[in-house]
This record gives C-alpha cells, sequence and structure tokens, in this order.
C-alpha cells in the first residue's frame, strides 16, 4: 500500500474530515461564488505553510497582491511580518495590470524554452492567453525551485478569461488542464480557486475533472440570514465527510459552527 502524505489545510477541524488534509503534490478546487470565503481559504491553507516551514507562492490573479495583505492582516491567523517579509509566503502579481510591470526581456519565452504551450490558432501575442499562461508557469518555476516552495494558491482561474483565447472554448480548457498538470509536475500542493455561480453544476474549464479535490463554499440565506456552507463532492483516495458544514468567518478565519464527533 502507498504512504500518502498529508498536508494540512490550516483549517481547524477540516482536516479531520479528510484523513489528515490534501494528498502532498495534488491539485485541489476550491470552489464558490464571489465572497464566499475562497480567498481566506487559500490565506489559511499558505499561513499554515509558514507555521511549518513549507514556503508558499500565491498567484494573484485579479486582486493584487497588496490587497490581499491588507484584508489579510484582519486575520489572527496571518501574521505579515512573520510570513511575507521573510518570504514565507511569496505573493506574485499577476493581475492584468500587475503582469504588464514584469520585464518581458527577463523571460525565456523562445522557442527553446521547456515551458512551451502549444498555441495553435492563437497570435502569440502579450494579449493572448498561451502566451500569458507561458510567463506565469515560467515563473512560478523559477520561483518554485529559487524558494523551496511547496504550496501554492492560484487566485483564480477565472481570470484567464482577460485574455485571447480566440473564443475556442475547447482550447481554453485544453491549455487550462495543461497549465494545472504542468503545475503539478513541480511536486507542490496547489490550491486553485474557480469561480463558479451558485446552483450551476458547470465548471468554466472541465477543471474539476483534473483535479484531485473538489471543496465548494456557498452561501445561503436561512430566515433572512446568511448561511455559509462547505462541502467537500470530491478527494481521490480520501474517506471524506459528505456532510454539508455551516461555517463563520470572523477575526480567525473559517470557524465551523457544529462539530460533529462522529464525521
Ligand atoms: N474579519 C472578518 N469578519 C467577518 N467576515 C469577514 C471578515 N473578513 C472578511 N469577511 C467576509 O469574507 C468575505 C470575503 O471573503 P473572500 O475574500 O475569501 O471571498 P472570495 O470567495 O475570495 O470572494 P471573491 O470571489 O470576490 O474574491 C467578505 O465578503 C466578508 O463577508
Ligand atoms: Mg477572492
Amino acid at each position: 500500500m502507498f504512504e500518502k502524505v498529508r498536508v494540512t489545510s490550516g483549517i481547524p477541524y477540516l482536516d479531520e474530515l479528510t484523513q489528515g488534509g490534501f494528498i502532498k503534490g495534488s491539485t485541489n478546487l476550491v470552489i464558490g461564488p464571489a465572497g464566499a470565503g475562497k480567498t481566506i481559504f487559500g490565506l489559511h491553507f499558505l499561513s499554515e505553510g509558514a507555521l511549518k516551514n513549507e514556503n508558499g507562492l500565491l498567484i494573484a490573479m485579479q486582486e493584487p497582491p497588496w490587497a490581499i495583505r491588507r484584508d489579510a492582516s484582519n486575520f489572527s491567523f496571518f501574521d505579515h511580518n512573520h510570513y511575507v517579509e521573510p518570504e514565507k509566503i511569496v505573493m506574485l502579481d499577476f493581475t492584468p495590470s500587475g503582469w504588464e510591470l514584469w520585464d518581458p526581456d527577463s523571460l525565456n519565452i523562445g522557442e527553446d524554452s521547456p515551458f512551451i504551450i502549444e498555441a495553435e490558432g492563437v497570435p502569440y501575442d502579450e494579449t493572448s492567453l498561451p502566451t500569458f499562461l507561458h510567463r506565469v508557469f515560467y515563473h512560478i518555476s523559477q520561483v518554485v525551485e529559487e524558494k523551496k516552495i511547496e504550496r501554492i494558491v492560484i487566485d483564480p482561474l477565472a481570470a484567464f478569461r482577460f485574455y485571447d483565447y480566440g473564443n475556442d472554448e475547447g482550447f481554453l480548457r485544453k491549455i487550462t488542464t495543461g497549465f494545472l498538470a504542468n503545475i503539478a509536475s513541480l511536486n507542490v500542493t496547489t490550491i486553485a480557486i474557480s469561480e463558479l455561480p451558485s446552483n450551476t453544476g458547470a465548471s468554466i474549464f472541465g477543471e474539476e475533472y483534473i483535479a484531485d479535490s473538489i471543496i465548494h463554499l456557498d452561501m445561503l440565506s436561512v430566515r433572512g440570514e446568511m448561511m455559509r456552507i462547505l462541502r467537500i463532492t470530491k478527494m481521490r483516495g480520501t474517506k471524506h465527510t459528505t456532510k454539508t458544514l455551516t461555517f463563520q468567518i470572523t477575526n480567525d478565519g473559517i470557524i465551523f459552527l457544529e462539530i460533529d464527533k462522529d464525521k
């Protein structure tokens, strides 16, 4: 039998419901609508890593790192001075305005690059998705090596739509899943944040099929009050809870409301 090494989420109680956490080296989706707590989930995961000297990388695709840091500083579990400054948590700005700051000449994106993403039919230019993902992956692979990164959060995948993919949904899926597979090959444990409108079953990129686990966060209205819920709908190789868990977001981050000893 293979011994699976587990990577803890940093969210109190969650790892007890998943045989100890995510499988090391796995790709995991955290899916939910706006405001569901996805970024906070990712920050728990990175802070937990920083505590354990497992360095983390946040790939900021939509909200810039300064805004993520500002909001994170509200949370008791996130210590900016201990984690971000000593680079136990590295944040790369790949937001639409931020990535233009990267110096293209510093990137090896020529034909000899080992990270060429096949881009038939899509022009190889600054605004094309393959060019963008190429750059992102190149940076990720360099930072992973230099900083000995073990945990990655991509926040969110949906930002890929900002770039030109020739309006070809099949192509979009192909390069998105290829990108995630490339990251998985770096032997890091990844949380990819995905924005899914409430009450729909379909994902944008087909990413749920390549992910090793899927955690849904959502919000319901119960008697005029917002109720936050978490469901694990898939976790390969893991006996996980099938219950819908309710939680709150407080200054301590994600806190489950009722803890069921029977799981
Ligand atoms: N200190 C706090 N106490 C209570 N609730 C908070 C606190 N900080 C944030 N929240 C709640 O968390 C929500 C934001 O969580 P988060 O940024 O993780 O959402 P998200 O799923 O990443 O959203 P988006 O898709 O817009 O990026 C806020 O809308 C607010 O309801
Ligand atoms: Mg967010």
